[in-house]
């Protein structure tokens, strides 16, 4: 489990570290092998995921390849190291952040990563002002990711300056350590869809040094529906039948739009929230509810004309 989460006071860091720091133990996961079901635990931990079936089965093969990996080595035959680094494209709120934090505690879990910590690190933790300062403060987030996740994010920005800017050495510096390194290192570079292709573009060593390359789809309206419903029942609230007709429509309009800042789940999210405080509002105000008032959040609570 998520146990700590420190935020350095003047940089974009996160790092998050597990309660549980178990030995990594030599060639085993730390996954119990169900019977017949061997992806049961990749299943669970992600349940609360709705629709990403590419990711959840390029999950899978990763987890298939470790189990078998063993087998063969029983037998002797050779075995094949996996190279996990990715990258990740898609627009807003489609739950790059997350799955990638999601995939530092899974790698811990099945024994790819000593410690399964989670390190995010924007342009300005890797890139310095003057020469040779770039190079340094790369290997040092590099150093700290070290049996964990380094989660570089708008990793276009790394490319922002061409050729005399200092991002190139940072880029050059995680291209040497990936290789270095891959073995207890995993980078990722996430960012919006265009910009993303035009970083690879820009640089076209690095495209082949990512064997996974996800693409985070924006969501349909359905999808939406069903993570709204799950964000409200994660904080025990449902939506009534009007409330979810109301949301639909909406959600129909904003689709259609799709503006490029539509910002997906993260949009529910704050439509969730957001009507919880005007819910609250309104209890208060009418004076009296019943326990079913308290549990509802009616059309009248999402004011969805209030949200951008
Ligand atoms: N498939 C999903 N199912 C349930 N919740 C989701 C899903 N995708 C995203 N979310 C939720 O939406 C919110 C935004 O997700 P996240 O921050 O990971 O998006 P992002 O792609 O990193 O966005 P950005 O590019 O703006 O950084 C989070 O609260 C996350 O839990
Ligand atoms: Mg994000």
């Amino acid at each position: 489990m998520e146990s700590q989460k420190n935020r350095y006071k003047n940089s974009q860091i996160n790092i998050i570290l597990h309660e549980n720091k178990k030995i990594k133990s030599e060639n085993s996961t730390n996954f119990r092998y169900i019977e017949n079901n061997p992806f049961k635990n990749i299943d669970e931990e992600f349940s609360t995921f709705i629709g990403m079936n590419k990711l959840k089965s390029t999950i899978k093969e990763i987890y298939a390849t470790i189990v078998i990996n063993e087998k063969r080595n029983e037998l002797g035959l050779k075995n094949t190291k996996q190279v996990l680094h990715m990258l990740f494209k898609g627009n807003p709120g489609t739950g790059k952040t997350t799955v990638a934090r999601k995939l530092a505690k899974l790698y811990f879990d099945m024994n790819l990563l000593s410690k399964g910590h989670f390190i995010e690190a924007e342009r300005a933790d890797l890139v310095g002002e003057y020469i040779g300062q770039t190079a340094q403060k790369t290997r040092a987030m590099i150093q700290k990711a070290m049996g964990g996740i380094l989660f570089i994010d708008e990793a276009y920005s790394l490319a922002r300056g061409g050729e005399k800017d200092f991002g190139k050495e940072a880029i050059d510096t995680l291209v040497k350590h990936m290789e270095d390194n891959h073995n207890d290192f995993v980078l990722i570079l996430a960012g919006y869809p265009h910009e993303m292709d035009r970083f690879l573009r820009l640089n076209p060593g690095l495209k082949s040094r990512f064997p996974f390359i996800l693409n985070f789809e924006d969501y349909e309206v359905d999808e939406l529906l069903k993570i709204a419903k799950q964000m409200a029942a994660q904080r025990e609230y449902k939506l009534t039948k009007e409330a979810e007709w109301e949301l639909r429509n909406h959600l129909y309009k904003k689709t259609q739009e799709r503006l490029t800042n539509f910002a997906n789940a993260r949009y529910i999210r704050n439509v969730i929230e957001h009507s919880i405080r005007l819910h609250a509002v309104r209890l208060l105000e009418q004076d009296r509810y019943s326990s079913d008032d308290l549990i509802y959040l009616t059309a009248r609570d999402l004011q969805l004309n209030e949200l951008s």
